[in-house]
This record gives C-alpha cells, sequence and structure tokens, in this order.
C-alpha cells in the first residue's frame, strides 16, 4: 500500500523546531518558529491566563461536547474583539463566528467552505506569504497565485504591484490579505494603503480572506484590528480568521476561530449552517480549555484588561529587541544600514539574508530563522542577542 510514498520534505517552519531540538550546539537560538519569548527565554504563561485557569480550577467542570461551533461566550467575544460589541455589523447578526483550531483551523474552515462554494475560484496570496498559505489552500483544492507584495530592493510594499495585480484579478478570486503584522516581512500597508486596496477588491468582486494571526503585535490591539472595520464600512462579505496561540501565549491549546461577514441576519445563518458541516466532517467540535480560559479573560473587564496589559508589553519588548539588534549588528562590524529592522513590524524581521547564509547561521552557529531570511525577533533577549549578532556579522 505504502511501497510508492514519497518521503515528504519538513514543514518549512515547524521542521526547523525539530532540527533545532536535535541540535547539540548549547548556544543555539530558535528565530524560526513566530513564538514569543520572555527576557529569560521563558515560553510566558500569563497572568490573565493564570488567574482564569485557577478560577476554573475551583468551579471544576465536566467536559462535554461543545456546540459544534465553539462555546458561544467564546464566539461573541470573538466577534466582539474582531468587529466592536456595539458595531452595527454584530448588532444586526451578520457575523458568522466559529471556534477554530487556532487560526490555522480557521483559514482551514473557510477555505473548505469556499471551496464547496465556488470551486473554480482562484487564490491569490501575497508574495511572499506564510508558508502555510499555499500549502493550505493548495491542499483544500485551490489554484495559488501571488500578487506583488515586498519590494526587496525599496525594503517596502511594492503596493503599486500590489493594486496591479489585484486589479487584474479575475471576479471572484479569494485574496488572503493579512490584516496587521506582515508574516514574513513585517512590512504592513499604511491606512491610506487599505484605503486604496478595498475600493478595488469590491469593484472586482474578489473576495477578501483577512489573516489576523498577531492582533496587539503591530500598534496595539485597536490599531491593528483597525482594518477589519474599513471592510465592513465597505459593504464586503468578508472572512476574518482569527488566533490567540501568540496574543493570549497559548500555543498549544490551539484556539482561533473564523468569522464570516455576510449581508443579512438570515444569510448569516445559512452561512454558519455550512460552516459548521465543515466542522463536524473534520473533528466534530472544538476543544473545551482554550476556548473557555480566553472567553473568561475577554468577558471579565478586570482580567481583560491584565490581558491587554500583558500583550503590550509584549509589544514594547519586541520593538526594544528590534532597536538592540540594530545596535548589536552594528557593534558587530556590520557595515550594511540595518535600521530597517526597527521599521518593521509585529513577531518577525524579514533579514534579507539569503538562503546561504541562513544554512551558514543554522550550521555553523545554531542561529536557526526561515531559509527566506525570517527571524523571530521576539525569541531574542538580553542573554542571546549578542550571540546572536555575532553570528549574523560573521555570515554577513
Ligand atoms: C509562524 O509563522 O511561525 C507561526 O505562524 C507558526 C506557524 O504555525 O507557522
Amino acid at each position: 500500500l505504502f511501497s510508492a510514498v514519497e518521503m515528504a520534505p519538513r514543514d518549512p517552519i515547524l521542521g526547523l523546531n525539530e532540527q533545532f531540538n536535535a541540535d547539540p550546539n548549547p548556544k543555539k537560538v530558535n528565530l524560526g518558529v513566530g513564538v514569543y519569548f520572555d527576557d529569560n527565554g521563558k515560553l510566558p504563561l500569563l497572568q490573565c491566563v493564570q488567574a482564569a485557569e485557577k478560577a476554573m480550577m475551583e468551579k471544576p467542570a465536566a467536559r462535554g461536547y461543545l456546540p459544534i461551533d465553539g462555546i458561544a461566550a467564546y464566539d461573541n467575544a470573538v466577534k466582539a474583539l474582531v468587529f466592536g460589541a456595539d458595531s452595527n455589523v454584530v448588532q444586526s447578526g451578520r457575523v458568522a463566528t466559529v471556534q477554530a483550531i487556532g487560526g490555522t483551523g480557521g483559514l482551514k474552515i473557510g477555505a473548505d467552505f469556499l471551496k464547496k462554494l465556488n470551486p473554480s475560484a482562484k487564490v491569490l496570496i501575497s508574495d511572499p506569504s506564510w508558508e502555510n498559505h499555499r500549502a493550505l489552500f493548495t491542499n483544500a483544492g485551490f489554484d495559488v497565485g501571488t500578487y506583488a507584495y515586498y519590494d526587496a530592493a525599496t525594503r517596502s510594499v511594492d503596493f503599486d504591484g500590489m493594486l496591479a495585480d489585484l486589479r487584474a484579478a479575475t471576479p471572484g478570486t479569494i485574496v488572503v490579505l493579512h490584516a496587521c503584522c506582515h508574516n514574513p516581512t513585517g512590512y504592513d500597508l499604511t491606512p491610506e494603503q487599505w484605503e486604496q486596496v478595498i475600493p478595488v477588491v469590491k469593484e472586482r468582486g474578489l473576495v477578501p480572506f483577512l489573516d489576523m494571526a498577531y492582533q496587539g503585535f503591530g500598534h496595539g490591539i485597536r490599531e491593528d484590528g483597525a482594518v477589519i472595520g474599513k471592510f465592513v464600512a465597505a459593504g464586503l462579505n468578508i472572512f476574518v480568521s482569527t488566533s490567540f496561540s501568540k496574543s493570549f501565549s497559548l500555543y498549544g491549546e490551539r484556539v482561533g476561530a473564523l468569522s464570516v461577514v455576510a449581508s443579512d441576519k438570515e444569510e448569516t445563518a445559512r452561512v454558519l449552517s455550512q460552516l459548521k458541516i465543515v466542522v463536524r466532517t473534520n473533528y466534530s467540535n472544538p476543544p473545551t480549555h482554550g476556548g473557555a480560559v480566553v472567553a473568561a479573560v475577554l468577558n471579565d473587564p478586570e482580567l481583560r484588561a491584565l490581558w491587554e496589559k500583558e500583550l503590550g508589553e509584549m509589544r514594547v519588548r519586541i520593538k526594544a529587541m528590534r532597536q538592540q539588534l540594530v545596535d548589536g549588528l552594528k557593534a558587530a562590524g556590520v557595515q550594511q544600514d540595518m535600521s530597517f529592522i526597527t521599521e518593521q513590524i509585529g513577531m518577525f524581521s524579514y533579514s534579507g539574508l539569503s538562503r546561504d547564509q541562513m544554512v551558514r547561521l543554522r550550521e555553523e552557529f545554531g542561529v536557526y530563522g526561515t531559509d527566506t531570511g525570517r527571524m523571530c525577533v521576539a525569541a531574542l533577549n538580553s542573554k542571546n542577542i549578542g550571540y546572536v549578532c555575532e553570528s549574523i556579522a560573521r555570515v554577513m
């Protein structure tokens, strides 16, 4: 049965973890996967999460099956966070939200639903994009192409190229957009640029699928999520996948969501019924714990404030590490101006290093980033930054 099965390549991101774990180098640093570590190199367990879990343990609850679309209090908290509790779109019942297995799960539910809805649609992702976007939509049965996004020569968004590619897209094309903290480049559209993209999406009849995995890691929770409101205000039907992996440091709980904005309440009910079929036929219904924790935090004013504070601290520390990286590289003798690192936002820096340099970093120094030159600056700390800077300087 399996004699013709080919060995698949390692995952370009999570595969690095396997390699990192097997590396005996005591100085090794993992800047591969997008995970935030604190200044001691530890994965944080947020205080707000601990408080919610403590309260849950004091009143232990049995674990029945959840509804197919997840915990209602969770779904409502997601809607409030992503669209605003008082927003017209939420108040008028035009958002269908399902709890998902992480942001990836949200993307996959949306992809499978879209494939049923419009099997011949094309998908466009940014060039470059998160590696899994292409894999995920390809595996859902779509032809996946790209729209121009990053201009390596000017280290900025190739905005004219992006607009031209969107204008040239066939109506019905699904366009995967990064709501904030573009992965992997760290370069986002400005609010003014979004104002230009949205009419093109609308005029061309494209289907916007916004991936928002890093809300709160750019400029702030509200600022990072603002683009969603712009799409809604334009009267578009949109897909939004969201994740609490990073913003709650709940990576392993796989807690995310898919929200779909439909045209009226009745249409929303039909969309939701279809999303539930996708969930039911994939994994039946979501797990309980992560969603319960997030709902408990978001629905309690004190815990919510604590979360915002803790998320803000992560954001500020990442920004400080960006500056230290720029300074450290200069001190280590790098001639090239690396100040672009502080212009990028979110967890990643697209360093501009070549594949060969990234391989050398890994093999000679135990410093792991992706082959595309992406490094997770959220994993830098005051102890490893010196070594990372020296290592980068050596391969440059
Ligand atoms: C990343 O890009 O490193 C993260 O989104 C983690 C993942 O699932 O790839």
